[in-house]
């Protein structure tokens, strides 16, 4: 027989409510703990996909109250990249946060974001110089900066983000234990396609023919997977291995291949502990990333 307790958490979680005001939106979080529940912060930039709802499910097996971010932030989006036309949708955001158990959207403005006069910006160093970071100057900066400060609006137990951006999850975790914040960082497994793609609000920029190319991605990262399986220890060659596998597809231009530790993200020649696996390509002018992460053991 469910007790009392259980319906109002029931009929708590049925509704997501959307909070605009930073200032608002801390005191309903500092009430929930002063309470003796347990928040969980789920940053996004909306137009969720299972990737952004598997974390919110993971966050409410975690925590007594989740609060979920919507907000496309400028300051990481270079000149030439896609802030305008990034995909937003507030109405259909709020009916999948619902489902997935969420208790509040925090939907900020860009004026309380960046008010007028903002000049403080929160900088990780080496962690975000590879990678992505080489190619995509000041966007970490900006993941950062707005990171930290969702974290003192919303200051949650912990924090949930997602393995598919490999990079950013180490650059956050840096940034926690440099700045001394409190929270924990959780972080969740890659959701990916049926074909094996990792989800992304950017695969709705691919036509039919550049979605089809785009599985290369993963298949030749599961092959990579499958060699250090087998023995193959040089990166080198795991990372001739990738090329391959996608000079096969000719609309697949390849950026970066990263081999490399999980937390300081430095390139290793022989593959050793928790080995990230990381790319970058453009398939169709689009911008996809994805990774594998593998524990190599030689004992
Ligand atoms: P966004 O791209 O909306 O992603 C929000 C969170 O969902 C991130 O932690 C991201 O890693 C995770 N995510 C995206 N695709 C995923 C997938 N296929 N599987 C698992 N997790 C996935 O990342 C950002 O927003 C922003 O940079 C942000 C951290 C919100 C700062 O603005």
């Amino acid at each position: 027989m469910p007790c009392a307790s259980y319906w109002i958490t029931e009929a708590r979680r049925a509704v997501a409510q959307v909070i605009r005001d930073p200032e608002a939106m801390r005191g309903l979080v500092e009430r929930a703990k002063s309470d003796g529940r347990t928040v969980g912060l789920v940053p996004t930039m909306g137009y969720f996909h299972e990737g952004h709802l598997e974390l919110m499910r993971m966050a409410g097996s975690e925590c007594d109250l989740v609060v979920v971010s919507v907000y496309v932030n400028p300051t990481q989006f270079g000149p030439s990249e896609d802030f305008k036309q990034y995909p937003r949708d507030l109405e259909r955001d709020i009916k999948l946060a619902e489902g997935a158990g969420v208790d509040y959207l925090f939907v900020p403005s860009d004026q309380d974001m960046y008010p007028e006069g903002f000049q403080t910006y929160v900088e990780v160093e080496k962690v975000t110089r590879g990678l992505c970071g080489a190619a995509r100057p000041g966007h970490f900066r900006g993941v950062t900066t707005v990171v930290a400060k969702l974290f003192n609006i919303i200051p949650a137990h912990r924090a949930y983000f997602g393995q598919k951006d490999a990079q950013q999850a180490a650059v956050i975790k840096r940034m926690v234990k440099d700045l001394n914040f409190l929270l924990k960082i959780r972080v969740g497994p890659t959701v990916r396609e049926s074909d094996g793609l990792a989800m992304s609000s950017r695969n709705r920029y691919l036509g039919p023919e550049a979605r089809k190319a785009a599985t290369v991605l993963y298949r030749a990262l599961r092959r990579v997977q499958g060699a250090v399986e087998a023995g193959e220890r040089r990166a080198e060659s795991l990372k001739r291995m990738i090329e391959k596998e996608i000079s096969s597809e000719p609309s697949v231009e390849l950026e970066y291949i990263a081999i490399c530790d999980n937390i300081g993200l430095k390139e290793q020649k022989r593959l050793e502990g928790e080995v990230l696996v990381a790319l970058a390509a453009k398939v169709g002018g689009v911008r996809l990333i994805d990774n594998v992460l593998l524990r190599v053991s030689d004992g």
